[in-house]
């Protein structure tokens, strides 16, 4: 004999096994699918493709085709920076040289000292830094202290004429 309602409308066994069947699907299923959607994020968190660091990423720096031979010049950049999911453009700067068979030395703009911005002196053919007075030649070399290291380098790479900047390498 069939169930009976306080409303007197009639239900099969069926129908009330559907309803609970479809209540427990409900009631498992979201949590089943929130925590599979948590561990699948964790997961590419934990183990997914690393972007890259920013130390480690190139910049298309300048074009070098009508850069004169011997002559440092201070090159501005663009170098993209990963912060957490954002990338986001940071302004960087060079000191750059170019010599006769066209390979391309450049600088670090700080000074190995204590980090001041320096300057190229045409005059006297040396970079100096206007802190506590170090001074170094073309070559990156120190020529009067305090600083005890010559300049650091970005890695470099030509593609046609354009200037790639990669990390700074410590001298
Ligand atoms: S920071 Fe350049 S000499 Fe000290």
């Amino acid at each position: 004999m069939p169930r009976t309602l306080a409303n007197n409308t009639k239900t099969t066994p069926q129908e009330c096994t559907s309803r609970r069947g479809l209540i427990k699907t409900i009631v498992y299923g979201i949590p089943l699918l929130i925590g599979g959607t948590l561990a699948a994020s964790i997961g590419n968190y934990l183990f997914g493709k690393q972007r890259a660091a920013p130390k480690d990423s190139w910049a298309d720096a300048a074009d070098i085709s009508d850069m004169r031979v011997g002559e440092p010049c201070r090159l501005q950049f663009e170098r993209a920076v990963v912060d957490g999911w954002n990338v986001r453009s940071k302004a960087s700067s060079a000191w750059i040289i170019l010599d006769n068979e066209r390979r391309v030395t450049a600088f670090s703009p700080q000074c190995t000292h204590l980090g001041c911005a320096y300057h190229w002196q045409a005059d006297k053919k040396l970079f100096t830094c206007p802190c506590h007075g170090s001074a170094f030649n073309v070559r990156g070399d120190v020529v009067a202290g305090p600083a005890t290291r010559p300049l650091d380098r970005y890695a470099t790479k030509l593609e046609g004429t354009r200037l790639w900047l990669g990390p700074v390498q410590k001298s």
